[in-house]
């Protein structure tokens, strides 16, 4: 039987058993880093013996909340969420609260009261933003640079964060100006279909100096519209993403991108440890787990770190 013995949330518990039944409430599959952490998430509860129940929300909050509600009906150890936007999540995470089920937030982060969640692995995403703009500041040809930027999910904590980190890292460079911004959804489709549209507007392209995407995939699919259009992407165009996922690196091996900032797909294992020592020992963890932001770009061997990634689930 669960008891708190502080009164603070999720201070410590008096239990001896590790948790068994995990349930997972996924945001859904819209770039291959999702599909990716969902893999090692199945693969590292696996190697555990975890029953994870998963739930894919189909990039829909009310499926996560439904799915929340759930995994507390059927009293699961705990609850993973990859919290598709940072707002209105208060009221489902009380009553997980309520009925003693720890919350551990993985890759995005919410809005609400730290006291309603265990803890959240994830990187700096204010910081990942910085380094690709900082990448920008340093590699961008010479005299006025005009920027297009693919923003992720509208509402997530990822595109709130990395159109922050970006305009601090490119800060004091007065030559670079973001001329537009759209969110892409963090889909190859959707960074496509937008990077159309900012070609049209710019001259055919002939305007733009570099794109910034949030996630890969947008990049990815904006690559191919700036083929499409007649113009040399990674050259014409400079293109700085995030995730480092497989794709990327053949685009940057082929000199189509030119530098993403790597964001684990996974968090689980972090994730896991963190409950196990806290179910076990009641060690309750720091709020903030944090995953590493490494910068990749053409003098990385794009080739071998390809290789490195292609089966991993991507
Ligand atoms: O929350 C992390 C972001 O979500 C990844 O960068 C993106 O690819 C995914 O969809």
């Amino acid at each position: 039987m669960k008891e708190y013995v502080l009164g603070a949330a999720f201070a410590v518990l008096s239990t001896s058993a590790t948790a068994q039944t995990i349930g997972f409430s996924q945001i859904g599959s819209e770039s291959g880093w999702r599909a990716a952490e969902t893999t090692v998430t199945q693969q590292e509860a696996e190697k555990r013996g975890i029953d994870l129940r998963f739930s894919d929300a189909q990039q829909r909050q009310e499926n996560q909340i439904a799915a929340i509600r759930s995994y507390v009906a059927q009293g699961v150890d705990a609850i993973l969420l990859a919290p598709v936007v940072a707002t209105g999540w208060d009221s489902v995470l009380e009553e997980a609260k309520e009925a003693e089920i720890p919350v551990v937030l993985l890759d995005r982060r919410v809005d609400s009261s730290e006291d309603l969640y265990l803890t959240a692995v994830g990187s700096d995403l204010v910081h990942e933003g910085e380094v690709a703009g900082q990448w920008l500041v340093d590699n961008k040809p010479e005299g006025e640079c005009r920027v297009v930027e693919l923003q992720g999910t509208t509402g997530s904590s990822p595109a709130i964060d990395r159109a922050t980190g970006f305009r601090t890292g490119i800060e004091g460079s007065d030559d670079i100006e973001i001329v537009r911004s759209q969110t892409g959804d963090f889909t190859r489709s959707g960074g496509k279909e937008v990077m159309e549209s900012f070609l049209q507007a710019e001259g055919g392209g002939d305007n733009i100096c570099a794109l910034y995407a949030h996630n890969d995939d947008m990049a990815l699919g904006a690559i191919q519209a700036i083929k499409e259009a007649g113009i040399d992407p990674g050259d014409d165009i400079l293109i700085v993403s995030i995730d480092a996922v497989p794709d990327i690196f053949l685009a940057i091996a082929e000199g189509d991108a030119n530098a993403t900032v790597e964001l684990t797909p996974n968090m689980a294992g972090p994730a896991f440890d963190a409950l196990d020592a806290y179910l076990t020992d009641g060690v309750a963890p720091t709020k903030f787990i944090q995953t590493e932001s490494a910068l990749y770009t053409q003098g990385d061997d794009p080739m071998a770190e390809y290789e490195a990634r292609k089966d991993l689930g991507y």
